[in-house]
């Protein structure tokens, strides 16, 4: 098993890091809640008798049934990504749950910059990117055990591989095609917990962005940029002014009205292409 030495207090101090699992997000769901067998671990030879604690991460080599955003699935190929699902337990509002997805996506950049020294950007909310094409994705998910809120933040990321299925090759990369040599993925993780951590404990301190705004709107790639919002209910498209303290885009359309767009189901895309 790899080895993760993190300094930090809590995050990836309790880690399990897997040859392969379904899905990380749904391993960790399957320990917090209370009525997992141990059959169904075994299924995956994952055997994991431990009480998940805050900070807790569930890390994997390969996921053979990887989940995405808005339904689509997720690739998480044997040895050259990292699948990684961290609990936290934030005493937050539901409101402000999806700023946690933006804080994993500082944490991702920064580490990303400490092993390599490029700075990716991001898209909102959910996507790294670098020259262009995403790097990395993050789904988060909100389990209620007992009463108990629990969130799954999921990251995947494209660390070493170097091919891409024909479908998103134009737009999908790796941190080894871009800095042009192997990363060491144990290096990868301990730097992504450490920045997690302090990026969490910031955001903890106001309970929302406002700590970070100018940092998360340094790496913004749609920053006044032409965006389309795809949104379930109403599509609109505009220019990208940054995000606002709660973590929401805002979106300038022709008519000068500003719009504050939630995170949610949503999508965003550049009006000619990926961003
Ligand atoms: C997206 O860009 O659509 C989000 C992708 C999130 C993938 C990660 S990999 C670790 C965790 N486990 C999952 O099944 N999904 C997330």
């Amino acid at each position: 098993m790899n080895e993760l030495k993190c300094n930090t207090q809590y995050i990836g101090r309790q880690y399990v890091w897997l040859e392969k699992t379904d899905s990380t997000n749904n391993m960790l769901k399957r320990l917090i809640s209370d009525n997992t067998t141990v059959e169904e671990q075994y299924a995956y030879g994952n055997l994991v008798e431990c009480e998940p604690k805050d900070g807790m991460m569930i890390i994997a080599d390969h996921q053979e049934a990887g989940k995405g955003r808005t339904g689509r699935s997720w690739e998480s190929p044997a040895g050259t990504s990292l699948a990684i699902s961290v609990l936290l337990r934030p005493q937050i509002s539901d409101d402000s749950i999806s700023m946690v997805t933006l804080i994993a996506a500082l944490a991702v950049s920064e580490a990303v910059r400490k092993v390599c020294d490029i700075v990716p950007d991001i898209k909102w909310p959910n996507d790294i990117v670098i020259n262009g094409r995403k790097v990395c994705g993050i789904l988060t998910e909100l389990d209620i055990t007992d009463g108990v809120k629990s969130l799954i933040v999921g990251v995947g990321i494209n660390v070493n591989q170097n091919l891409f299925p024909e479908e998103i090759a134009d737009k999908a990369t790796s941190i080894m095609n871009e800095a042009g040599r192997l990363i060491d993925r144990e290096e990868l993780m301990q730097h992504f917990a450490e920045a997690l951590e302090y990026y969490y404990e910031k955001f903890l301190k106001t309970g929302d962005m406002s700590g970070l705004l100018d940092e998360y709107n340094g790496k913004l790639i749609n920053m006044n940029r032409e965006v389309k919002v795809l949104d379930p209910s109403e599509n609109i498209e505009g220019i990208a002014r940054g995000i606002d303290s709660m973590g929401k885009l805002l979106v300038e359309t022709e008519d000068g009205e500003i719009h504050h767009i939630y995170a949610g189901e949503v999508s965003v895309r550049g009006l000619y292409g990926y961003v």
